[in-house]
């Protein structure tokens, strides 16, 4: 499995030839081509989440899951969609999806109402990954800790919007998750961090900081 860092909340996971993009807001990363994706995961409907996930389903057939009323949003659009929702589970030719709740808000680019905001839980390869989307800190992580048991959890640290890295830091102890990677920071003025300051927070709780570079393309 390789994991490639797009920028903000985007991620693309590769695993046995398919291609996963989560949350495809792809402003830090403009050189990226999203070729050969299979499936495509947005948490919430906010533009720096939903991203370029519509059109890059149109262009590679990629179907994107997302809560029902997002889904029905992308599906309106032109896209292929998967709807699920919350606590539910689907099997992907890869491994297997969960959404989970998120505590934030969300709405479609037009303003429109399009469900609730969301996490996922992926299954791939044997090793469990929690993206947690936009969410502030709080005790469902304590669930998904004990139902899922991620290995890895990538977690929004700018504040303003969503947790700052205290609340992160508290937030992979509730999870349990050994490997923290962090999200949803430094794009904007409005949510810079010292990230250095969340590695040592990390290492201070004997948990790994997975700081990690924004691809070239
Ligand atoms: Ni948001
Ligand atoms: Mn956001």
């Amino acid at each position: 499995m390789e994991i490639k860092y797009l920028g903000h909340s985007a991620f693309e996971i590769e695993t046995k030839g398919k291609k996963i993009l989560i949350d495809p807001f792809l402003v830090a990363c403009p050189n990226y081509k999203p070729e050969g994706i299979t499936d495509i995961f947005v948490t919430h409907g906010h533009g720096d989440h939903l991203g370029s996930a519509i059109e890059i389903s149109k262009s590679t057939g990629a179907p994107i899951t997302a809560v029902y009323e997002l889904a029905n949003y992308c599906a309106q659009k032109g896209a292929s969609a998967i709807d699920m929702g919350l606590g539910a589970w689907q099997n992907y030719s890869w491994g297997k999806a969960i959404l989970v709740p998120a505590f934030h808000s969300s709405s479609t680019p037009d303003g429109g109402y399009c469900g609730c905001p969301c996490g996922f839980v992926f299954e791939i390869e044997g090793q469990t990954i929690y993206h947690a989307g936009d969410t502030c800190l709080n005790t469902e992580m304590k669930m998904i800790g004990e139902i899922y048991e991620p290995d890895m959890a990538m977690l929004p640290i700018g504040g303003k919007y969503t947790m700052d890295i205290e609340h992160a830091v508290k937030a992979a102890e509730w999870l349990g998750a050994t490997a923290i990677v962090p999200m949803h920071y430094n794009t904007f003025d409005a949510i810079s961090v010292d990230i250095s300051e969340f590695e040592r927070q990390i290492r201070e709780i004997g948990k790994m900081p997975m700081v990690m570079k924004i691809a070239q393309g």
